[in-house]
Order: C-alpha cells, then sequence, then structure tokens
C-alpha cells in the first residue's frame, strides 16, 4: 500500500540517513540524501523485505503489496469465509497444501499465520496470470451456488477458493504460492521474513 510504502521506506531512509551522517560526520563531508534512497530502491528490487499496514483492512478487503516485482495479495477473510473453507475441501487437488508451495509454518486449510489474514502470491500456478479476487457467493459465471468465493484466472479458467486452494477441473495444479511472512504486532504485516526470523 503506498502510504506503508512511505512509512517503510521513510524507516528505511531513516537509517540510512543516520548511518550517512556518521561517515559524513568523521570523513566531513555532505552527503545529499537522494542518494541513499537509490541503494534502498535496488535493495527493495532485488527482495528486501516489505511492510504493509493492514490495520485498516476491513474484513473482506484486499490489498496488493508488490514484493520482488510480484504482486502479493493480501485479504481480510471474514468470520464466515473462515468458516465456508472445510465444505469446499472435497472440490480441491490439494486441499491440505500436500505438493503446493508454501512455508513449513504455513499449516491448515486458512493456509496462513493469522485465520483472518491470507497472503499469497497472486500469480497464477498454471502460467503465471494474476486471477482476479472474486469474493461473491453465487456468482453466477463461476457455478452460482457451488462458488464460495475466491480467486478466478481469466486466462485458462483455473479457480482458487479464498485460501488460495485450487480447484479440481482446472488448468492449475497447485495453490498460489504462500511466501514467508511475519507480523510485528497486530498490525504491519511483513513480506518477505520468515516468522523464525523475525
Ligand atoms: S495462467 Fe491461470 S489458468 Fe492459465
Amino acid at each position: 500500500m503506498s502510504s506503508e510504502g512511505v512509512n517503510s521506506g521513510r524507516r528505511k531512509f531513516l537509517t540510512a540517513a543516520t548511518s550517512v551522517v556518521g561517515v559524513a560526520g568523521a570523513v566531513g563531508i555532505a552527503v545529499p540524501f537522494v542518494g541513499s534512497w537509490n541503494p534502498s530502491a535496488k535493495a527493495k528490487a532485488a527482495g528486501a523485505p516489505v511492510k504493509a499496514d493492514i490495520g485498516k483492512l476491513e474484513p473482506g478487503q484486499m490489498v496488493v503489496v508488490e514484493w520482488r516485482g510480484k504482486p502479493v495479495y493480501v485479504l481480510h477473510r471474514t468470520e464466515d469465509q473462515i468458516a465456508d473453507l472445510p465444505q469446499l475441501n472435497g472440490d480441491l487437488k490439494d486441499p491440505d497444501s500436500q505438493i503446493s508451495d508454501q512455508p513449513a509454518y504455513i499449516t491448515g486449510i486458512d493456509r496462513s499465520i493469522r485465520p483472518d489474514i491470507l497472503v499469497v502470491v497472486g500469480l497464477c500456478t498454471h502460467l503465471g496470470c494474476a486471477p482476479k479476487f472474486r469474493p461473491e457467493v453465487g456468482a453466477a459465471d463461476l457455478g452460482g451456488d457451488e462458488w464460495l468465493g475466491g480467486f478466478f484466472c481469466p486466462c485458462h479458467g483455473s479457480k482458487f477458493d479464498l485460501s488460495g486452494r485450487v480447484y479440481s477441473g482446472v488448468p492449475a495444479s497447485a495453490n498460489l504460492v504462500v511466501p514467508p511472512y511475519s507480523f510485528e504486532g497486530d498490525s504491519v504485516l511483513v513480506i518477505g521474513v520468515d516468522t523464525e526470523a523475525a
């Protein structure tokens, strides 16, 4: 999200500025601030962790956070959405994520650290299109009453539930990837840093 990006960037900027001041003080050279931004931007592109403030993300809302050049979907699931997940197990290829890519600490059908917050890479596991967020229960074009909300890939029709679990009978063979992530307090999501490393 943009404001978090700014905050995160601001923190990095201040850290960088502090070290720059230390160096500049030692050698008596003024270093332009803009020079401190570029390495930070490069570091981000190379895979530095990204922070997102999810404190204002309402139940049912999703945001997309860029991490390593990829879209990461962050969804605040409602209680009903969480409660509906077990019903779908029989319609899915890998309901328990036995073959799908996710950190070892992500277990269970909610595929998340916090049941209310889903974090998945928003790239279809078939050929990499961005699935659309389709939370409407009963959407006529996605199976009517069978559809309990999820993600639909417009490229070749793969469907995923609200845990990013892939449906049977579609081209994609694996669930959406869960990236490494952790939380700082209740409202800051850190993508790219494992819980163990946080
Ligand atoms: S890329 Fe999503 S179904 Fe083919």
